[in-house]
């Protein structure tokens, strides 16, 4: 495995993969989320590329980035067990050497949901997502499904700017309690924990009553927000149920729809969501 610092090696190494060559774009703090991702993308492509940095500038909170779990050496070995070729884990001043001074400005798609819990988040997404693809240029690049809108936001942006790749996205991964694998669930204590559940739990309930015939978006999200309410630790920053790919609002729930939610616990914000439908398998189709 080769571990770029800086742009040139980046470059350098990427020439000399075999094709074609998938990549993991990460913020570290690896845990069996992640695995997934580099698992499918060693199993498609001939090489794989993984890159790891804590972007600053999708962080609207200085604490929250400041608090962002790191560990380095554990997440080197962790890609070099997932059998990862090229990592490219560059600094802040070696990615931003001036600053930024140019930005990728997402349309719609990304002012709502988490645009309105974190404004300006996924400018800064979009900006270094299409930096990662410029300097590793992969045929594939692998997201997870946890980060819904995120998936939407960068679909959006390779198509509108021709980014000559395919996106893949895959399932979210869950503990046995059904909480959606995250690199902040380590800051939480263990009662905190337990409240964190409530979002899947609500997601589920709301899910097994569309099964049942409960149709109308609004009581599929307050199904959702009763069941965070219960839990006094945990507050809803937003549900909605939304078209799975263009996130817009929708009258009737018609298969593909995402119900997405985000809670506050002890100030951490934790999120997830349920595509019901076919929403994963058009992402992928929508995106070749
Ligand atoms: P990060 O939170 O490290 O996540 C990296 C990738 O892992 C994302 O595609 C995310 O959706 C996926 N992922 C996280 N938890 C998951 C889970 N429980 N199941 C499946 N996939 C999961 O997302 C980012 O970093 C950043 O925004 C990034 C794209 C790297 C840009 O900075």
């Amino acid at each position: 495995m080769i571990v770029a610092r800086t742009i040139d090696q980046v470059r350098d190494a990427r020439l000399n993969l075999k094709e074609p060559v998938g990549l993991v774009p990460t913020m570290g703090a690896l845990h069996r989320g992640h695995l997934a991702l580099l698992k499918t993308a060693r199993r498609s492509d001939q090489s794989v590329i993984a890159t790891l940095f804590v972007n600053r500038s999708q962080f609207g909170n200085p604490e929250d980035f400041s608090a962002y779990p790191r560990d380095e050496e554990a997440d080197l070995a962790a890609f070099e067990a997932a059998g990862v070729d090229l990592v490219f884990m560059p600094t802040e001043a070696e990615l931003y050497p001036k600053g930024i001074t140019a930005t990728v400005h997402p349309g719609r798609i990304a002012h709502e949901l988490e645009g309105t819990r974190r404004p300006g988040h996924f400018a800064g997404v979009a900006t270094v997502v299409a930096k990662i693809f410029g300097l590793t240029q992969p045929h594939r690049a692998y997201f997870g499904q946890k980060d819904w809108q995120q998936t939407r936001v960068i679909a959006e942006m390779v198509a509108n700017l021709n980014i000559p790749l395919t996106l893949t996205v895959i399932g979210t991964v869950r503990d046995s309690d059904g909480i959606a694998l995250s690199s902040r669930n380590v800051r939480l204590t263990s009662r905190e924990r337990g409240a964190a559940t409530s979002l899947y739990r609500g997601l589920t309930s709301a899910r097994e009553a569309w099964d049942a015939g409960t149709h109308a978006p609004t009581s599929l999200a307050e199904i959702v927000s009763n069941v965070i309410s219960q839990e006094p630790l945990a507050t809803t920053a937003y549900v909605e149920v939304r078209h799975a790919l263009t996130l817009t609002p929708l009258s009737k729930t018609i298969p593909p729809f995402v119900i997405a939610g985000a809670i506050e616990i002890g100030g951490i914000g934790l999120i997830d969501n349920i595509v019901v439908g076919n929403g994963l398998t058009l992402a992928e189709e929508l995106n070749g």
